[in-house]
């Protein structure tokens, strides 16, 4: 087999046999094939698109890429979540226990990344001594005895997509469905649950900006699931605007901790209620969509949520007492205010926009080496639709650097929008894929 013909059978818009991909995928993963012949094969892949077939393919390539892990030593179905990323997308710190106290195994790899904050990982870290580098009979232990688990990605998780996205990212062919499909895919699949549920986020705070995007993503991604034999299904979900309040990392852990204390409610919780009723459905643990919410708002009204974030964070080596206490978890030394000089309704919040504000603050990482400040973040006071009475707070920055929060407190003004006339609260959940 040549690269040459396999480059120029996509590109005269040809399909490419499962052997063709596993050549390229192995090839490239192990330095045989150069940079130049894949970012021309992405490139036509772009402009020409994959089949379902040649999704499928793609992804189990880059799925055996590396390590396949085993988590049949955990009792009953195991549950996983992913969202394709966006702002104040707090799900994972509160679904993660939620769903847990209702005795459904939760064993998740959890990404650090790139991004405006820290992945779930980072976040927690922000908890002292919480530890994420856990070794696999720990991971399979705790998920047996207490339901929950969470661990940075162990191992080699799919090397190829590894490369194959860091190529993608410099030659503009990261936005093309079936490469976006089968790249995080191929990751959930080696991550070995029985079961995935995908956040397909929508907006402008978000991946995908239309519904119809998001809704051909999620269809691509669920076909390529159930086609490799997982239970595989995806809710659509708003990302106009950041979801929770807090957007940083100690601060969603505060609002993690609110949450599932039955303190907080909006469109986090809502959002995480929906997710949680599918997954408790997906495990088994309920018929249907109504008892399984029934059960998760149950969880919170009476504790259980809570404690089991508890249990969870004391079991993986974190300072009780920070929970306890959220009081004591990082905040920055400097806090900023944005008031309003009038009465007014938030009509839109630019999602991307605090996000980018979130990581001039310091929450999140510029480049893979660089230092998250966990007590750096917003808290956002007026949601789309709510009122602002003259004077009040509508967000609240903190950090420790003062220059950078003078630049984020100026750059977040421009992320609001407003009206004098009360505005629609937005559709939170657009649909389902399954
Ligand atoms: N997230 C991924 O993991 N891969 C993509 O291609 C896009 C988003
Ligand atoms: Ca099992």
């Amino acid at each position: 087999m040549r690269m040459y013909d396999i480059i120029l059978k996509k590109r005269n818009g040809g399909s490419l046999s499962k052997e063709e991909i596993e050549y390229f995928v192995e090839g490239y993963t192990n330095n045989r094939i150069p940079d130049y012949q894949v970012s021309v094969l992405l490139m036509s892949i772009y402009f020409k698109g994959m089949n379902t077939d040649e999704t499928v393919s793609l992804t189990d390539s880059m799925m055996k890429s590396g390590d396949v892990i085993d988590l049949s030593g955990i009792d009953g179905i195991v549950v996983d979540k992913h969202s394709t990323g966006g702002v104040g997308d707090t799900t994972t710190l509160i679904l993660a226990p939620l769903v847990a106290s209702c005795d459904v195994a939760v064993a998740k790899m959890s990404g650090r990344g790139l991004g405006h904050t820290g992945g779930t990982i980072d976040k927690l870290e922000s908890i002292k001594g919480f530890n994420a580098e856990i070794s696999m009979e720990t991971f399979i232990d705790n998920a047996n005895r207490i339901k929950i688990a969470l661990a940075g990605q162990t191992g080699k998780l799919a090397p190829a997509d590894k490369k194959l996205y860091a190529l993608r990212d410099v030659t503009a062919t990261v936005d093309q469905l079936s490469l976006i499909a089968s790249s995080i895919m191929s990751k959930k699949l080696a991550s070995g649950s029985d079961a995935i549920l995908l956040d397909v986020k929508v907006g402008s705070g978000a991946f995908m900006k239309t519904p119809d995007e998001a809704f051909e993503l999620a269809r691509i991604m669920v076909d390529i699931g159930n086609g490799m034999g997982k239970d595989t299904k995806a809710l659509i979900t708003d990302m106009e605007q950041p979801l929770g309040r807090a957007v940083g990392n100690a601060i969603e852990v505060k609002e993690a901790i609110r949450v599932l204390q039955g303190k907080s409610k909006g469109e986090l919780l809502e959002v995480c209620l929906a997710l949680g009723s599918e997954l408790l459905v997906m495990a088994g643990k309920t018929e249907n969509i109504k008892d399984a919410c029934r059960l998760l708002e149950k969880n919170i009204e009476n504790g259980r949520a809570y404690e089991k974030f508890l249990e969870f964070v004391i079991a993986q080596g974190g300072d009780r007492e920070m929970v306890l206490n959220p009081e004591k978890l990082p905040q920055g030394r400097f806090v900023t205010e944005l008031k309003s000089g009038e009465r007014k309704y938030v009509k839109a919040i630019d999602g991307m926009e605090v996000g980018n504000c979130a990581l001039v603050l310091g929450a999140g990482r510029d480049t893979k080496d660089s230092q998250i400040d966990l007590g750096a973040g917003i808290y956002i006071h007026k949601k789309v639709g709510e009122k602002i009475e003259k004077g009040e707070v509508i967000a609240s920055l903190f950090g420790n650097d003062v220059k950078k929060l003078e630049a984020a407190a100026s750059r977040l003004e421009n992320a609001f929008s407003y009206d004098e006339k009360p505005v629609e609260k937005r559709k939170l959940i657009y649909g389902i894929a399954s």
